[in-house]
């Protein structure tokens, strides 16, 4: 067995993608969803090795079922993939709620919070700690400032919970890099299948497989924070 990891938003898209990755590559995966019938899927497909735990990362109590269902498996994560998410509504200002950033906030960047919060004693005992927090190139600040997608509309509070996601995992890499635990963001590519795929460049599986070997081949221990795994760097 190569590891333990803890993935959000594990019963489809993304995340079940890599859920199938680690497993098929020997990782212990605690997978992370929002109902007993996904995690009895996932315990159907997968007769060893599969954990999930059941939470809405938006609430407070996501920390107990986390750690309660983990401490009864291991005392150690080595990875974190905060990949849960929502898409926005909104693209023009006047039509914007407040509830609807304020959703987006609670799972974007409060539910990574919380996730690590209840992660960190088992990372603190993991093998080369890492936390790998899916964002999206659309919450670059630099990106926006400048001229790149002038023409595109994109919702107001998917573009301010990702930019507040990173700005978390910043905090989070200064305080813990010097503990010995790598924290990144990474924009996963846009897939072909999903909500935005105007430019979709990518299936879901592949995006997963370049996010694997990433992880996996240790590349995510160079100096790059924000990072498109397979293709490169982007700015903050
Ligand atoms: N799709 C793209 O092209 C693209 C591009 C850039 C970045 N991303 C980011 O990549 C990640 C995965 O995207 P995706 O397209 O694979 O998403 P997806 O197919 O819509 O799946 C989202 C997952 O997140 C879970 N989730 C949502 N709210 C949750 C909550 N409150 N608590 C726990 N789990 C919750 C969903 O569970 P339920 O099934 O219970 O709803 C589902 O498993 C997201 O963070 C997204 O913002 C995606």
């Amino acid at each position: 067995m190569k590891g333990n990891v803890l993935i959000t938003g594990a019963n489809r898209g993304l995340g079940y993608e890599l859920v199938k990755c680690f497993h098929s590559n020997h990782y212990q995966v605690f997978p992370l969803v929002r109902s007993e019938e996904a995690a009895i899927d996932l315990m159907a497909e997968y007769n060893d090795r599969c954990y999930p735990i059941v939470a809405d990362v938006r609430l407070d109590d996501c920390k107990e079922s986390i750690q309660s269902t983990i401490r009864n498996f291991t005392d150690k994560i080595d990875i974190v993939i905060n990949n849960a998410g929502i898409p926005g509504r909104s693209r023009e200002l006047e039509k914007v709620e407040p509830e609807e950033i304020s959703e987006l906030l609670n799972v974007h960047c409060l539910g990574v919070l919380r996730v690590v919060q209840a992660a960190m004693a088992f990372l603190q005992n993991g093998d080369n700690p890492r936390i790998i927090n899916v964002s999206s190139r659309l919450g670059s600040l630099s990106k926006m400032a400048s001229a790149e997608f002038r023409n595109r509309k994109f919702t107001y509070s998917y573009r301010v919970a990702k930019a507040a996601q990173n700005m978390l995992t910043i905090c989070m890499d200064q305080e813990f890099s010097k503990k010995g635990i790598c924290i990144r963001a990474i924009h996963p590519g846009v897939f072909i299948s999903g909500p935005s795929s105007l430019d979709g460049d990518l299936e879901v599986h592949e995006a997963a497989g370049h996010i694997f070997r990433w992880i996996d081949g240790m590349e995510i221990n160079r100096s790059e924070r924000f990072i498109q795994p397979g293709v490169g760097e982007l700015p903050w």
